[in-house]
C-alpha cells in the first residue's frame, strides 16, 4: 500500500480550522463552524485509513451551503483549499451533463483532483471536491424546451450522476483531463474518503416555499442578518428540484446570510488580501498615501447594498473610486489621498455621470478643486 508511505495528515482541531477561515473570512461563524468541523472530520478518517482502522461505520460529512450571491460561499472554499495540505477541485456544476451528451462527465471532476494529487491515486481518494453553483442542476423538466425534448439533460441527470461520487463508490475516472480522451485513459478511483462541499444560491426558492408563518430559525441565528431569509427545508429543496437521494448524500446544511454593512466594512479593510490594502499597496509604490476615513468607507459599502450583489461588486466600485488616482498616481508622489464620503460622492459621479463631453468641466475629486 503506498498510503503508509506518506506522512499522516497535519492534526489541526476544529478551532484551529475555523481560526483560519476567521482571517480571510467576515461573518458567516455558522458557516465556518460547519466547514471546520466537516474538514476535521474528513483529516481523521483519512488518518484512519492511514494506519489502518477505516471509519467504515461513519458517514462522510459532506456539505451543502446555501447563501446570497456575494456572501462568501466560494471564497470559503478557496480559503479553506489553501491551508488543507490536500487535493482540492473547485468544480462548477453547470458545466457537466450526464453522460453521452455534449459536456463534461461528472468523473472529470475526480480526473482534476488526480491532477492536483499528481496523479497519485492514493493521494486523490484524501481530497477535497468543492461543487458550485448546484442549485443549477435542479429538475426542471416542468419548463424544460431543450433540444433534447422533455428529458432533462442538464439537470435531473447531473445529480443522478453524481450520487454514484458523493456515497463513495468506484468510478473510472479520465486520467488525462486537459486533453480530449481516449478510451483508454481511465484509472479507477474510491470515492470513499473524497469530502465534498456543495453550493448554490438557491436565489428563487422563495418561489417554491411554502408559506410559512413560525420562522424556523430561533431568533439569535438570525438576529445578525439584515434581512433574515427564513429557513430552508428538506422539503423546500425537494419542490425546488433537488433529487432525495441526492440531498441524502449531503448531511451537512450550511444556510447563510447576506452579510451586514458592518460586515461588509470588515470585507473591505480586515482580511489579508482585502481591497483596501491591496490599493494602499499599489499607490504606495507610487509615493501617494491613501487615508481611509470610515465615512468614505461606508459610502463604498451603501452602494454595494443597493446593488444587492453582496461583497462580490466592493472591488470594482473602489476600482471606479480610484480610477482617475490611479492614473495620475505618477504626479500625485508624495500626496496624501484622503478618501472620504465627498471624495467617494464626488469620485462615483465623475465615474458614472454623461459621456465626458456632455459634462459641464468636472471638479477634480482627487486634488479637491472646485466645481466651477
Ligand atoms: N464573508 C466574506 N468575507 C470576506 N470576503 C468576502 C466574503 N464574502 C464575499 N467576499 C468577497 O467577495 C467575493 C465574492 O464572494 P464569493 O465568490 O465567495 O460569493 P458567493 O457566495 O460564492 O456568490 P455566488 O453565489 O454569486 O457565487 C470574494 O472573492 C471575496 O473577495
Ligand atoms: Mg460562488
Amino acid at each position: 500500500m503506498t498510503t503508509l508511505t506518506r506522512e499522516l495528515p497535519k492534526r489541526l482541531v476544529p478551532a484551529e480550522i475555523k481560526a483560519e477561515l476567521d482571517r480571510y473570512v467576515i461573518g458567516q461563524h455558522r458557516a465556518k463552524k460547519a466547514l471546520a468541523v466537516a474538514a476535521y472530520n474528513h483529516l481523521k478518517r483519512i488518518r484512519a485509513r492511514m494506519l489502518g482502522t477505516p471509519m467504515t461505520g461513519v458517514r462522510k460529512s459532506n456539505v451543502l451551503m446555501i447563501g446570497p450571491t456575494g456572501c462568501g460561499k466560494t471564497h470559503l472554499a478557496r480559503t479553506l483549499s489553501r491551508f488543507l495540505d490536500l487535493p482540492f477541485v473547485i468544480a462548477d456544476a453547470t458545466e457537466y451533463t450526464e453522460a453521452g451528451y455534449y459536456g463534461k462527465d461528472v468523473e472529470v471532476m475526480i480526473g482534476e483532483l488526480l491532477l492536483q494529487a499528481d496523479m497519485d491515486v492514493s493521494r486523490a481518494e484524501q481530497g477535497i471536491v468543492f461543487v458550485d453553483e448546484v442549485d443549477k442542476i435542479a429538475r426542471r423538466s416542468q419548463w424544460a424546451v431543450t433540444g433534447a425534448g422533455n428529458r432533462d439533460i442538464g439537470g435531473e441527470g447531473v445529480q443522478q450522476a453524481m450520487l454514484k461520487l458523493l456515497e463513495g463508490r468506484q468510478v473510472f475516472v479520465p486520467t488525462n483531463v486537459t486533453q480530449h480522451w481516449s478510451k483508454h485513459d481511465f484509472v479507477p478511483v474510491d470515492t470513499t474518503d473524497i469530502l465534498f462541499l456543495c453550493a448554490g444560491t438557491f436565489s428563487d426558492l422563495h418561489l417554491y416555499q411554502r408559506r410559512r408563518n413560525a420562522p424556523g430559525f430561533s431568533a439569535t441565528d438570525r438576529a445578525a442578518a439584515p434581512d433574515p431569509a427564513p429557513a430552508i427545508t428538506e422539503r423546500d429543496l425537494l419542490r425546488y428540484g433537488m433529487l432525495a437521494e441526492f440531498l441524502g448524500r449531503l448531511p451537512v446544511r450550511v444556510q447563510l446570510g447576506a452579510l451586514t454593512e458592518d460586515e461588509l466594512l470588515d470585507v473591505l479593510v480586515k482580511p489579508p488580501d482585502s481591497a483596501i490594502r491591496e490599493y494602499t499597496d499599489l499607490l504606495r509604490q507610487d509615493g501617494v498615501t491613501l487615508q481611509c476615513e470610515e465615512s468614505g468607507l461606508r459610502a463604498i459599502v451603501r452602494r454595494a447594498l443597493e446593488h444587492d450583489t453582496g461583497a462580490r461588486g466592493m472591488r470594482t466600485i473602489l476600482e471606479d473610486v480610484l480610477q482617475e488616482t490611479l492614473f495620475r498616481a505618477p504626479e500625485l508622489a508624495g500626496r496624501t489621498i484622503v478618501l472620504d464620503a465627498d471624495f467617494v460622492e464626488a469620485a462615483l459621479q465623475a465615474s458614472t455621470g454623461a459621456p465626458e463631453e456632455d459634462r459641464p468641466p468636472p471638479g477634480d475629486p482627487v486634488t479637491r478643486t472646485p466645481r466651477r
